[in-house]
This record gives structure tokens, C-alpha cells and sequence, in this order.
């Protein structure tokens, strides 16, 4: 029974087949329409999502599935004390998949250890967000044709950002990829993943506090928010909320066919006067979030036999 709790789960051939897969359904969703009848997703989420959940449970639903929904802990028996294993062994009487997020490290792992269905991780505190990094590869392959070659500039909370380190690691296997992070001290990249991802596999990066003058070198922009809920106390997050802003000044430097990326949701980091602009790719992200989940839902089922 396979489950996706890192991006490093998924080969790169099996990312290129489910990129080929989500591009198909784009050109033509009624091919896909009843791919999953009858089958149930679950969506069990721990903590906030907006994007996340409801495109997992709109992905379902164009198959031609159903959906089963824990929108916070709250709501289920976690609030009694439930451990992981258990929900996730219970959860996999119900329904043939199930997508989660946890606020914990390591739990979608836990949960996948425990349930018989397969399990693909949504979020996991600081660590992994798979998804959201196939979101970001179909992205990327729409905009820019391919992976390699590509100076990726990543901005802001680089230490709690869940969506950085999946991408770093995913856009990591790619020749002639540059990275450039770009954070306060404070938010820098966790150096388990400079050394087990960028110096292992001779990745060149740099880092630097200052985005303005990174911006003239990049061919994407991936601006991140600082991860309010997952620092210790209010103050320090006051200070470094505002970082960084990205506004239309500072993009009169940028290439013209840069690729200004955010996995949302934005508070403060991308002036709204952006969004108006043609480089601007995070609405269409959200939108390609939808057709790569359907891709992975319909891979893990057919492998898992549940789904002609
Ligand atoms: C991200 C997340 O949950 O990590 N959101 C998302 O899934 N699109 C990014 C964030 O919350 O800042």
C-alpha cells in the first residue's frame, strides 16, 4: 500500500507521468468524469486549509467520487485524546484514501504507518508538503516548459515554510537548477536540508537578506509567509512578518519572463498591486493544485486496485 508523505516518494518519472496525466485532464475532464466512481476520499485536516482540503475534496469530485470530511480537530475524537493511529486505522474503515494535515512532524508517516488505505500527506507542521510542490512543478512546466536550467529565488519564512523544503527537495534532481534563499537570519533554511538536499547532491545556492538585489537573477519567485502559528511567541513574529513586500518597484528589475509564484495565502508579502501583473502565477497555481491532485488520486488508487 503506497502512501505520499515526501515529494521524495514520487520518482521523477512518476512526476513527469502524473504532470503528463494532469495535462491530459485539463484538455479534456469528461474523459476523467467517472475515473473514481464510487470511491471516497477522505480529507482530515487538523489544521487550517482553505485551498488545500477544498481542492483535494473538488479533485474527488470530478472523478466522480465522494468525499468524507474532518475540517479541523476539533470537530473529531482527536479532541478526546485519539492518537493517529488509531483515526487513521478507523478512518480507513470508511474510505479507499484519505489526504491529511497534522500540525506534528512526522504524523502523516505515522498514519500511513497504521492505516490500510493509502495515505497522502497534506501538511505536516514544518516539515513536507508534497501536494502543494506538484501544484508548483505543473506550474512550472506550464510556465517555463521544463525544470532545468531555472535560477529559483525563495523568499521569506524559509525555516517553518512546509511548501520550501518539498520544492527545494523536488526541484533539487533537476541539471542546472540554482537556488537563491532569500530570508531574515532569523528564517533561514533548516541546515538539515543544506546539507541531506543541496551540498549532498552538489546543488549551488546562495543566501542572502536582500531580495532586491536577488530579483534581477531569477527566473522564478517563490514568495512564502511567515508561519505565524508556528512560532514561539507573538513578538518575534511581529518583527518579521513584514520582511518582505514585493510591489511593482522592485519587480521593474525583475526578467521579463520571471515566474512570480506563492502557494497562498498571502498576507502581506505581495503587494495586491502585483496581481496585475502578467508574471504573477499564484492564481493559476491553485487552479493547477486542483488537476495534479486528481492525477496523484487516480495514481495511488489504480495502484492500490481500486480504480479501473
Ligand atoms: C501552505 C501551507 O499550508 O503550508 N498553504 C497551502 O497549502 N497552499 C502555505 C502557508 O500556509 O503559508
Amino acid at each position: 500500500m503506497r502512501s505520499i508523505i515526501d515529494i521524495q516518494d514520487l520518482t521523477i518519472e512518476e512526476i513527469q507521468a502524473l504532470i503528463m496525466t494532469a495535462c491530459d485532464i485539463i484538455r479534456d475532464p469528461n474523459k476523467y468524469s467517472s475515473a473514481c466512481r464510487g470511491k471516497k476520499l477522505a480529507t482530515l485536516f487538523f489544521e487550517p486549509s482553505t485551498r488545500t482540503r477544498l481542492s483535494f475534496e473538488a479533485a474527488m469530485y470530478e472523478l466522480g467520487g465522494y468525499v468524507l470530511s474532518v475540517s479541523s480537530g476539533s470537530s473529531s475524537s482527536a479532541a478526546k485524546g485519539e492518537s493517529v493511529a488509531d483515526t487513521a486505522r478507523v478512518i480507513s474503515c470508511y474510505a479507499d484514501i484519505i489526504a491529511m494535515r497534522h500540525p506534528k512532524e512526522g504524523a502523516a508517516y505515522v498514519a500511513a504507518q497504521n492505516a490500510t488505505v493509502p495515505i497522502i500527506n497534506a501538511g505536516d507542521g514544518g516539515h513536507s508538503h508534497p501536494t502543494q510542490t506538484l501544484a508548483d512543478l505543473l506550474t512550472i512546466h506550464l510556465e517555463k516548459g521544463g525544470f532545468g536550467d531555472l535560477t529559483v529565488g525563495l523568499c521569506g519564512d524559509l525555516k517553518f515554510g512546509r511548501t520550501v523544503h518539498s520544492l527545494i527537495k523536488a526541484m533539487s534532481r533537476y541539471p542546472g537548477v540554482k537556488f537563491v534563499l532569500i530570508s531574515p537570519e532569523e528564517l533561514k533554511l533548516p541546515s538539515y536540508i543544506k546539507k541531506d538536499v543541496l551540498k549532498k547532491n552538489d546543488v549551488p545556492y546562495e543566501q542572502t537578506t536582500d531580495l532586491a538585489e536577488a530579483i534581477p537573477q531569477l527566473d522564478i519567485l517563490y514568495m512564502t509567509r511567515v508561519q505565524k502559528e508556528r512560532f514561539f511567541n507573538e513578538e518575534d513574529y511581529l518583527r518579521l512578518k513584514d520582511s518582505y513586500i514585493l510591489d511593482p518597484k522592485k519587480l521593474e528589475a525583475a526578467k521579463k519572463d520571471l515566474c512570480i509564484m506563492h502557494p497562498l495565502p498571502r498576507v502581506n508579502e505581495i503587494s495586491v498591486a502585483v496581481d496585475r501583473d502578467p508574471r504573477a502565477c499564484y492564481f493559476k497555481q491553485v487552479l493547477y493544485g486542483k488537476y495534479i491532485r486528481m492525477a496523484l488520486i487516480l495514481m495511488l488508487l489504480e495502484e492500490a486496485g481500486a480504480c479501473v
